[in-house]
């Protein structure tokens, strides 16, 4: 994958939330759904969501009572995210904060209860970047915190069209997509417990997904 994949990414992000505020509409994923009841069962007060995008997930997570930080590289995407939560009363509970998921995340060792990643581990990361992502998570959960990621996968209708960017990458109609075989998630699974591996369909295409929940060992 070349360095100026990750940039042209950037900037078609930007542009997609500019030309299509809001895209993902207002209600959450199921995957979001599923993250909340597994950090309800964990007593999460403080979670983190990388790519949150416009902001269904987090503005949800936070209505259900949870301090929220959201990361997203797109600064359209946050933006609108900023204005949802002023216009819900959600301002105080839901935080934006610019990252760039290549970098290692800007918080303390175990400071938060739970991180979720709705398709943004199969966005145009080098599996060598995600690997680093995943460490970063590892390290910013606190023990006996969850992770959910859901990825698109080799199965899904999209996986060898378009450009092939190599490392599993292809980009078809402007947009990047690093599709997961198997066995790279048991690889990102080790020095985690593995709780469940769970397939599902997203959107019109249908997106083929993987929602992955793995917890931090607590020994
Ligand atoms: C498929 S969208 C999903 C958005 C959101 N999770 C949702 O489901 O509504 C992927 C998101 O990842 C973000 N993204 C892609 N590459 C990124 C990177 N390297 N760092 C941070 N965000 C990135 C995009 O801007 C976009 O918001």
């Amino acid at each position: 994958m070349s360095e100026g994949l990750g940039a042209d990414q950037r900037e078609h992000w930007r542009n997609v939330y500019a030309r299509n505020p809001h895209m993902y509409g207002a209600e959450p994923s199921e995957a979001a759904r599923h993250a909340a009841r597994v950090w309800a069962e964990r007593d999460a007060r403080t979670v983190l969501e990388l790519g949150a995008g416009h902001g269904r997930d987090a503005l949800w997570l936070a209505d259900q009572g949870l301090t929220v930080h959201a990361t997203d590289f797109s600064a359209t995407g946050l933006e609108q995210l900023s204005e949802a939560a002023e216009k819900r009363g959600l301002a105080d509970r839901v935080t934006p904060h610019p990252h760039d998921a290549r970098e290692p995340l800007p918080w303390d060792d175990a400071s938060v209860d739970g991180v979720f990643a709705h398709m943004l581990l199969c966005m145009a990361l080098s599996t060598e970047q995600i690997r680093a992502l995943v460490g970063e998570v590892r390290r910013v959960l606190r023990p006996g915190g969850a992770f959910v990621y859901t990825v698109r996968h080799t199965g899904d209708a999209h996986y060898g069209a378009g450009t092939s960017h190599g490392d599993d990458i292809y980009e078809h109609g402007g947009f990047a997509v690093h599709f997961f075989g198997r066995e790279l998630v048991g690889q990102l699974a080790e020095g985690w417990d593995l709780d469940e591996v769970h397939e599902f369909s997203e959107g019109e295409l249908p997106r083929r997904l993987w929602r992955v929940t793995m917890s931090r060992p607590t020994g």
